[in-house]
């Protein structure tokens, strides 16, 4: 009989009392404020999905349209036996794209993400897809920095692929660190393929945050729901409601969750009282210049080898080397 291929999963999901440390330290700050990557329990991964399939959530379709048409060259400029490493990595969907132009190019799949379920899902059906391939996935939160760890094959050359305009979700100096430890990772001639949302019309900016659906919605009030279940929380979330705007001085969509009335909540045994208004600021999603992006890029290191968009240049893959 033939033995089942599984991945290599490699947990590094640091433990919930890390994690509580900072959401107390974010809930009684001021302004409020609670990490991004809190978003993503089961339900967030999942109510992700469903938001790149909306209509207005245009980053999504461009991007894969990018990629697609862009998708032999890139294959081209990889070379052979690669080593795809992809952070965010999420349903994997988007990693396809390369692994059928790569064709027996790709050696290795290593997909990074703080999302343990949806990781371990999209990792088994990346295996059972591409048979040759391996994969090694891991658990962890990529704001921390993360070691690859000992590989059992061999590849030429790593190559980090950042997807999402995720990227956006740093603010710009930890945008540059996050960039100089991908740089550190990869090393000398190691390339990073990543998606850039470009500065666009803000009328088609605030669309995309805020869908006729209410599926952005409910992403963002979910954070509510996941603390009232894994951090003892009382919130009671209708008492809040999904805010999202473009900010034109910090180049950002901020999102929110607005206290509709003074209310106290409780939360691993403090209270956090709110002001009528008051918000807590979930996400900042930055948006560049395809000249704005490559000088941070330059700053860690990096060179542009070529910069894809799309027709209306909302948004950029850009392939950087490091030097
Ligand atoms: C905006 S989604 C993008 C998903 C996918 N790469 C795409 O392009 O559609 C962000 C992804 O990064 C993951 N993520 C967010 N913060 C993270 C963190 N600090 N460490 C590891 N993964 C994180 C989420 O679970 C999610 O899969």
């Amino acid at each position: 009989m033939k033995a089942k291929r599984t991945s290599i999963l490699l947990d590094l999901h640091p433990a919930l009392t890390n994690i509580t440390g900072e959401v107390l330290q974010g809930l009684t700050a001021q302004p409020k404020k609670l990490p991004p990557k809190l978003f993503y329990d089961d339900r967030g991964s999942q109510l992700f999905e469903s938001i790149c399939d909306l209509p207005e959530y245009y980053l999504t379709r461009t991007e894969i349209g990018i990629l697609t048409s862009s998708a032999q060259e890139i294959a081209a400029l990889l070379g052979p036996e690669v080593l795809l490493i992809e952070y965010g990595s999420g349903n994997s969907r988007k990693i396809r794209i390369l692994l059928d132009a790569l064709k027996h190019q790709a050696v290795g799949y290593v997909p990074i993400d703080i999302s343990r379920e949806s990781l371990a899902d999209a990792a088994s059906l990346i295996l059972a897809d591409y048979p040759k391939l391996k994969v090694a996935a891991i658990c962890a939160d990529y704001t921390q920095s993360v070691a690859l760890p000992a590989l059992p094959f061999t590849y030429r050359k790593p190559v980090v692929f950042f997807p999402g305009s995720t990227i956006g979700n740093f603010q710009p100096h930890e945008a540059l660190a996050f960039l100089k430890s991908v740089a550190a990772l990869l090393q000398k001639d190691g390339l990073l393929l990543i998606g850039v949302d470009l500065k666009k019309d803000a009328r088609v900016l605030n669309a995309a945050y805020n869908d006729a659906q209410g599926v952005t919605a409910e992403f963002n009030l979910n954070l509510l729901r996941r603390l009232n279940r894994e951090f003892q929380a009382d919130f009671i979330v209708d008492n809040f409601r999904h805010l999202a705007f473009y900010n034109p001085h910090r180049n950002c969509i901020e999102m929110h969750l607005q206290s509709q009335f003074a209310q106290t909540v409780c939360i691993g045994g403090k209270k956090i009282t709110f002001s009528p208004w008051e918000t807590i600021h979930t996400e900042d999603s930055f948006k560049y210049s395809v000249d704005e992006f490559t000088q941070l890029a330059s700053q860690a290191g990096m060179v542009p080898e070529r910069i894809w968009t799309d027709p209306n240049e909302w948004f950029a893959v850009a392939l950087f080397q490091v030097q």
